[in-house]
């Protein structure tokens, strides 16, 4: 009796410490687990986003602002009249070149003449609202790129030309229509 119940009692006892050191040792490792995971992918998400920072946002703005500042100048000197004549046929829906309006005002001589000065074309408010100003090579440039950022309000409905070379060869084909 006694002796069993000894035997209990050890048993009982290795059995505890068994258990509690499994229970431990099953924490530790799920402690010691998650832990690593976690660095693990932390470390892994730190990299990839740094690499894709630095490739993307870095190298853009770079070439954006960079490349547009120098090369307006030079772009639109090296403007090919002949290419600009292709490009324009995404303009000639809405406008034309014999001084009669379509859903756009005519644009022969557009180039150098004042925003929204077409005599007889009802220009949007925001295109009224600019008549003082020039339409210099710079300014159809800049409102190609994007008309409607650009010009907001414009109703002129065209996505604009995202190619700066697009931009500056449909503005030469424009100065060589008086
Ligand atoms: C879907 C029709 C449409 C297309 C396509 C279009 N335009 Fe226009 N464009 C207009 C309208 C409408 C206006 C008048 C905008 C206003 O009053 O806000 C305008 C205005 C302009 C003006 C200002 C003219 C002025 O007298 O102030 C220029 C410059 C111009 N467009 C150039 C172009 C060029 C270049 C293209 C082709 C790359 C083009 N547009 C494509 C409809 C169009």
């Amino acid at each position: 009796m006694f002796d069993t119940m000894t035997m209990t009692k050890t048993v009982g006892a290795v059995c505890g410490s068994l258990l509690v050191l499994m229970l431990v040792g099953w924490a530790g490792n799920a402690l010691y687990t998650v832990g690593a995971a976690g660095h693990g992918e932390h470390a892994e998400g730190e990299l990839t986003q740094a690499y894709t920072i630095d490739t993307g946002e870095a190298a853009a703005p770079a070439d954006g602002d960079g490349g547009a500042t120098v090369d307006v100048a030079a772009l639109l000197a090296a403007g090919d009249a002949a290419a600009g004549e292709a490009v324009f046929k995404k303009c000639g829906s809405c406008h034309k070149l014999d001084g009669s309006n379509g859903v756009g005002p005519h644009l022969n001589g557009v180039v150098g003449r004042n925003h929204a000065s077409v005599d007889g074309f009802a220009y949007s408010e925001a295109m009224a609202a600019k008549s003082g100003e020039p339409w210099t090579p710079e300014a159809i440039f800049a409102f190609l790129e994007n008309p409607k950022k650009v010009i907001p309000g414009t109703k002129m409905a065209f996505a604009g030309l995202p190619k700066p070379e697009d931009r500056a060869n449909v503005i030469a084909f424009l100065a060589s229509k008086p």
